[in-house]
């Protein structure tokens, strides 16, 4: 891929026709450099007898997604374009994206998915704007590739976008790292509502803080930096909505439609602060009675299929998973269950068979092993011991590393019991101790 890369920006410069357009998309010099822009000739054959001169194989070639085969054999993919390499996170150019220089059909292509290259976890833009992500502890999402060098020439570093499609769970994660704070920026057409609608379900589950704009009538960022410049769109940014106050500012439907349709958003937030302050924003802006909300949420929440459910699973059938976790770890390394113990209230466990299995280890003598576990166990004890010794359902070599893990996570559940207990006994003071020490956790 990068040798083809090569080929493809040694060309930029010889197509006058190629310079024009830039000069018309009003894509500068460092723009092409930085995002390695090049250019795919007419022609069927060009990049392939380029790549078969530096000895590459057809099969090669072919399996990058270079080349694809026709009646007539093997042939371009990317002809007549004008070429954006596709990076990993560390740079290196995994697939391309070419974009038609005339008005023809499809504007853009893409590189298939490939043993390097899966769309749905990269971005485009990602490898240029890491550090202005973390710099500013934001991401800013835009939907184009033209739009990310836009705003990266106005100065607007941040940007990157998703790969012709919505935003996934893999995107986010690779964004995770860096940040938890997007600004989603979104066409002013209906297709752009629409997509900013699809991207909240993600958003919510991955908890990550957005803040949404949707441009005025039918401007993409690349449209709008070059007509109004980029003290207008930092204003804009200033005006991004948050998720409630765009819902309902876009809905057509009655209030508490709306108002349920914005908690079933809110039910998929897994951080209960954030998802916490969503309630409250939902009450303030509506002035539906929080109480009546806050009832509402719970009956949603604990519905057992929600309404796009695509957690793995493996995660759904066991909710306890940590716990699980935890005690297959204290028995595979028993030297390690004094430190568990004393980090963790055992009564604080949620299932049944883990937490008397946990007061049966704890209060064996001296070297907790296994003969000594499995001599104190019941019979279901037994078999879920057997079981955990096939498979211990971690990796062992990172067992202090899932220790710590399983330990907060049982510790920041019971903390928001605790949390939702004070909220509804009203006892403030109590909240914000609770609050601090999840804050702390
Ligand atoms: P748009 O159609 O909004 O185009 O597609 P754009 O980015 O404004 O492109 P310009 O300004 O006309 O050059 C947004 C993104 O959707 C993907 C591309 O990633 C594009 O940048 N896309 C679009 C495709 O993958 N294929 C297409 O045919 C069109
Ligand atoms: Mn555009």
């Amino acid at each position: 891929m990068r040798e083809a890369g090569t080929f493809f920006s040694g060309q930029l410069s010889r197509s006058a026709s190629t310079a024009g357009y830039l000069k018309k998309r009003g894509i500068d010099e460092e723009s092409v450099k930085t995002f390695m822009l090049g250019y795919a000739p007419a022609g069927w054959d060009s990049l392939l007898k380029y790549l078969r001169q530096r000895g590459y194989d057809d099969e090669v070639v072919k399996d990058a997604g270079l080349a694809v085969k026709g009646s007539r054999g093997l042939y371009d993919m990317f002809r007549q374009r004008l070429m954006f390499p596709i990076t990993s996170v560390s740079g290196g150019t995994i697939a391309f994206g070419g974009r038609a220089l005339a008005d023809v059909n499809p504007k853009y292509i893409n590189s298939p998915e490939t043993a390097v290259f899966k769309k749905s976890d990269t971005l485009y833009g990602l490898s240029a704007a890491r550090d202005e992500i973390r710099r500013q502890n934001r991401v800013m999402i835009v939907e184009g590739y033209l739009d990310v060098i836009i705003c990266y020439q106005h100065g607007f570093r941040n940007a990157v976008a998703p790969l012709g499609t919505s935003l996934t769970a893999g995107q986010l994660n690779k964004l995770r790292h860096m940040t938890d704070r997007a600004v989603l920026v979104f066409d002013g057409d209906a297709a752009g509502i629409a997509a900013a609608k699809r991207s909240l379900p993600v958003i919510c589950r991955h908890n990550f803080t957005a803040g949404i704009l949707v441009l005025p009538d039918n401007e993409d960022p690349d449209s709008y930096l070059r007509k109004y410049g980029s003290g207008s769109f930092q204003e804009l940014l200033g005006k991004a909505k948050t998720l409630v106050e765009f819902m309902l500012g876009v809905s057509r439907t009655g209030r508490t439609d709306t108002a349920r349709e914005i908690l079933m958003l809110v039910s998929e937030v897994k951080d209960l602060l954030l998802a916490d302050e969503m309630l409250i924003e939902l009450a303030d802006r509506t002035r539906i009675n929080e109480g009546t909300l806050r009832e509402e949420f719970r009956r949603i929440r604990t519905k057992p299929a929600r309404h796009d459910d695509r957690r793995p699973a493996e995660e759904r059938r066991t909710p306890n998973k940590e716990e699980y976790i935890l005690l297959s770890a204290v028995i595979a390394f028993p030297e390690k269950s004094g430190h568990v113990f004393s980090a963790l209230d055992i009564e604080d466990l949620t299932d049944a068979t883990v937490r008397s299995l946990c007061r049966k280890i704890a209060s064996l003598p001296g070297n907790r092993d296994v003969s000594g576990i499995m001599e104190a166990a019941d019979e279901g004890e037994r078999r879920l011991i057997s079981k955990f010794s096939v498979d211990p359902g971690f990796d062992l070599e990172h067992v202090d590393r899932n220790i710590e893990d399983c330990v907060r996570m049982i510790r920041r559940r019971k903390l928001d019991e605790r949390i939702r207990a004070a909220e509804m006994s009203g006892d403030l003071r109590r909240l914000n101790d609770l609050i601090t020490e999840k804050k702390h956790l």
